[in-house]
């Protein structure tokens, strides 16, 4: 037995969700250059679990019954006002997330219909709770979601008491169009791994949440604005990034385990920023960012991955950094629960094996005499 350190290249499921075949991803056969262009979040989210696009109606009833689905139960509102102040996002999410079990009568009901319909609650529900999140612990009280609109904008509103601009809502909804799905990426292989025990759709999505946290996942975003945030200004790039390339560190935003020709979703988030860059006013964040992608991808052939330009788009639309990856959760939801369900359906415990390196034939030594 050899192991595959990190499993790479290593086949461990079939899916008919997302694929990525020479550097281009689908969702359902669909090119995602096609539906960041063209499709709402909500017809993208349809796409996943349906596995077809929505006519008019059934979309409309799919954002009607989602926002219908938004309110989270007040316990988990008085639960967040308990938690620290200054908790990790991710870690916040994580907890309520998992909470939202506690209150809901048919966790653990294991019917395909109840088992969708819980996909539906947490699409809507993850939103809610990192708004109210926000809110609570900048001292304010949590804004209810609205009925009949779109997840994209009830966020903004949830998130600001405001209503939100129309260029503000589609760049985050094409945003959460970008980050659906991403075939067996880490969180999903959580999820799965965590379902396919025949354990409950909550339990596969906290588990998501909590590899989605790690920096080499989707805590990437926040870094790359820690970056930039570092660098400060244009003329401090060339610098920073030389010396930390001579340090051999690596710059968050880059490199992928699958793209190795560059993510075919990094171009997308690339003009948004630099669109919502010339609509703010400040083009600091996409000039510094075009710098060092000349600088990364000059020197190492590294390309952006889709977390590098996130960066910049999610601080135009003036959403605190902490909760970039929080968005990336609201948008991945929909892949997870949809690759949750499709493990249901066919399902069979995931457990590989190890390949042991330790040492052998040791003696057991009575505990007075060691
Ligand atoms: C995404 C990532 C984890 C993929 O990792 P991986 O497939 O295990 O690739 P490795 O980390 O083994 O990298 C291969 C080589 O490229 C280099 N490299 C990879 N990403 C790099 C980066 N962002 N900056 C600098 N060098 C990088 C590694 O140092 C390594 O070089 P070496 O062969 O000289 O040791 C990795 O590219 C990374 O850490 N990127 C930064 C974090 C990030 O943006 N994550 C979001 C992913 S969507």
């Amino acid at each position: 037995m050899t192991a595959t350190k990190g499993l790479e290249g290593i086949v461990a499921t079939t899916s008919s969700i997302s694929s990525i075949i020479d550097g281009v991803l689908t969702y359902r056969g669909i090119n995602i250059d096609d539906l960041a262009e063209n499709a709402t979040f909500e017809e993208v989210v349809y796409l996943l679990w349906y596995g077809k696009l929505p006519n008019r109606s059934e979309l409309d009833h799919l954002v009607i019954e989602l926002s219908g689905y938004a309110q989270i139960p007040q316990q988990i509102i008085d639960q967040i006002k308990l938690y620290p102040k200054d908790v990790n996002s991710m870690a916040a999410l994580r907890s309520a997330v998992s909470s939202l079990a506690l209150y809901d009568a048919e966790a653990n009901d294991m019917s395909t219909e109840a088992n969708l319909r819980k996909a539906k609650k947490l699409q809507a529900q993850l939103p809610t709770v990192i708004a109210a999140f926000a809110r609570i612990r900048a001292g304010q009280e949590p804004i209810a979601p609205k009925s009949g609109v779109s997840i994209s904008e009830n966020f903004l509103y949830m998130l600001t008491g405001k209503q939100p601009d129309k260029v503000a809502v589609e760049a985050l909804d094409k945003a959460l169009v970008l980050h659906a799905d991403h075939e067996l990426n880490a969180s999903t292989f959580a999820a799965r791994v965590t379902v396919a025990t025949l354990s409950d759709i909550y339990s596969g999505v906290t588990s998501a949440i909590g590899a989605l946290k790690g920096p080499l996942h989707g805590g990437a975003n926040e870094a790359v604005m820690a970056m930039l945030e570092e660098i400060g200004t244009a003329d401090n790039v060339t610098n920073y990034i030389n010396e930390k390339l001579a340090n051999k560190e690596k710059i968050m935003g880059f490199g992928h385990r699958v793209y190795k020709n560059g993510d075919p979703r990094a171009k997308h988030l690339q003009k948004m920023s630099q669109e919502l860059g010339k609509i703010t006013g400040n083009m600091n964040w996409y000039n510094m960012s075009i710098q060092i992608e000349d600088i990364v991808t000059g020197q190492k052939g590294l390309k952006p991955n889709v977390d590098f330009y996130s960066a910049s788009v999610y601080t135009s639309l003036e959403i605190p950094r902490d909760l970039f990856t929080p968005i990336f959760a609201i948008s991945r939801t929909s892949g997870w629960t949809a690759h949750i369900l499709e493990q249901y359906e066919n399902n069979r415990l995931i457990r590989p094996r190890a390949e042991y390196t330790g040492p052998s034939h040791q003696a057991y030594i009575p505990i007075e005499k060691r």
